[in-house]
């Protein structure tokens, strides 16, 4: 089995160059189905999560050339195959190709998504949005079968602001006749990059980035070429690493404006940052104030850095309150982080850190994702050693973490054990 092992608490300087977004680029994959013509997608990560994705493509018939970051795409040989569990269980993001087959081939039969355990995670809205759009669904067991004789654009409400629903929407409607109208849609910066991809092709949406998405349903879309966005996710990851050990930790290729929830806290904190046009530099302070954070939609404090921000609470002078109020079930990293030594308790789905708390490197686990980084985080500020286990979930995420850790001066390696 892989493990993670970190030599902790080593000041960290450098640069740190931040990736295309993982959230971003897992939709565009599934949606350069649409086009009619060659798509080509720079700043795709080398995450497994889109390795699957392109493993994906490439069983529904699609020619798929990868040469490091960039991928071309030819979609003529596409054919409507059933996509099968043991491809859909590896990541939650496998749901676009009901949105993007569906939108081109009017009939998609997908088992259902896996990925992370961090609540219940349905996809009702989805659904419900593909049936406005005049789909019919049958269930199979596990398997979901979406037919549609045509599309035709609806008014959709969505009863909560759902990112993946949003997406998956724009994806059925840009090809069907007429005007399809998403209110209460998720206004994450990734959904701007979707929906900027999908006008390249010839689609017409506005509103991307705003409650109300509107889409005008277009005969056809052709090839085009598209960047994926910078991670905010995995940049706010490495602005947290750097407040508890950077020395001048450089985090180059960030939209600042995208992870302003996450600096104007830090900031509240007295955490030291220099913010420039597209990078931020962090230096460490030994003791910053205790904060308040609650997880919200975007442009709220995004839940993906909740749990690698409750790391900075073992630098704070008092309590740091943390509450989740997307998934119900992302607290499975605080039983590790309390193993590293910081002192939680925890009501509801809130959980309260007293600091400040010297963390002692042991073996912890990667529970999901976000909780992996969490673990890096963690083990870079620790003392000694620090071993993590499960780390298939934080590869899936964070593109060449090893090595962009190691380049900055952190003692980092894959090992066996
Ligand atoms: C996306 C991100 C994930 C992030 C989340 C919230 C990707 C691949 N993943 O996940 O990293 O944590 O946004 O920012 O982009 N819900 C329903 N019914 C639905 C859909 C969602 O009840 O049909 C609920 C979910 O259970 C959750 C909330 O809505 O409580 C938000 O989920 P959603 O925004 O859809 O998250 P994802 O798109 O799955």
């Amino acid at each position: 089995m892989r493990a993670i092992k970190i030599e902790g608490n080593k000041k960290l300087s450098g640069t740190i160059k931040i990736s295309g977004a993982k959230n971003s680029s897992v939709a565009l994959l599934p949606a350069s189905l649409l086009a009619d013509s060659d798509v080509t997608i720079c700043n795709v990560p080398e995450i497994t999560d889109t390795d699957v994705l392109c493993d994906m493509l490439e069983y529904l018939g699609a020619d798929v050339r990868r040469a490091s970051e960039s991928v071309v795409i030819s979609q003529d040989k596409v054919e409507n195959r059933v996509l099968p569990k043991d491809f859909t269980k590896r990541l939650r993001a496998s749901y676009y190709f009901m949105g993007a087959l569906l939108g081109k081939l009017k009939h998609v039969e997908i088992y259902l998504p896996g990925g992370c355990s961090i609540g219940a995670r349905p996809i009702d809205l989805h659904l419900k949005g593909f049936e406005s759009l005049g789909a019919t669904i049958t269930n199979e067991g596990e398997k979901y079968i979406v037919d549609a004789k045509e599309l035709k654009g609806a008014h959709i409400y969505l009863d909560i602001a759902s990112v993946g629903a949003t997406i998956n929407i724009m994806l059925a409607a840009v090809l069907a006749k007429g005007k399809t109208i998403i209110d209460n849609a998720a206004k994450e910066p990734e959904i701007v990059n979707i929906a900027t991809f999908l006008n390249n092709m010839g689609a017409k949406i506005t509103g991307a980035g705003t409650s109300e998405i509107r889409i005008v349903g277009v005969e056809h879309l052709h090839g085009c070429y598209h960047e994926v966005i910078p991670d905010r996710i995995e940049a706010g990851t490495y602005i947290i690493i750097g407040a508890l050990v950077g020395k001048n930790l450089k985090v180059y290729n960030v939209i600042p404006e995208h992870v302003e929830a996450l600096t104007s806290k830090l900031q509240e904190m007295g955490v030291d940052l220099e913010i420039g046009s597209d990078y931020i530099t962090v230096n460490s302070k030994d003791e910053y104030k205790p904060a308040n954070v609650k997880t919200m939609v975007y442009p709220g404090f995004p839940t993906d850095l909740q749990q690698p921000f409750s790391v900075l609470a073992a630098k704070c002078n008092g309590i740091t309150k943390v509450e989740e109020t997307i998934w119900e079930n992302r607290f499975m990293h605080l039983a590790e982080l309390e193993k590293l030594g910081m002192k939680i308790e925890r009501e509801g789905m809130t959980a309260k850190f007293t600091g400040p708390s010297k963390l002692i490197g042991t073996t912890v686990v990667a529970t999901d994702l976000r909780a992996g980084a969490a673990m890096v985080v963690a083990g870079l500020f620790a003392r000694g050693s620090t071993t993590i286990t499960n780390i298939e979930h934080i590869l899936r995420g964070y593109e060449g973490i090893v090595e962009k850790l190691t380049d900055v001066g952190a003692k980092i390696e894959l090992i066996e054990i």
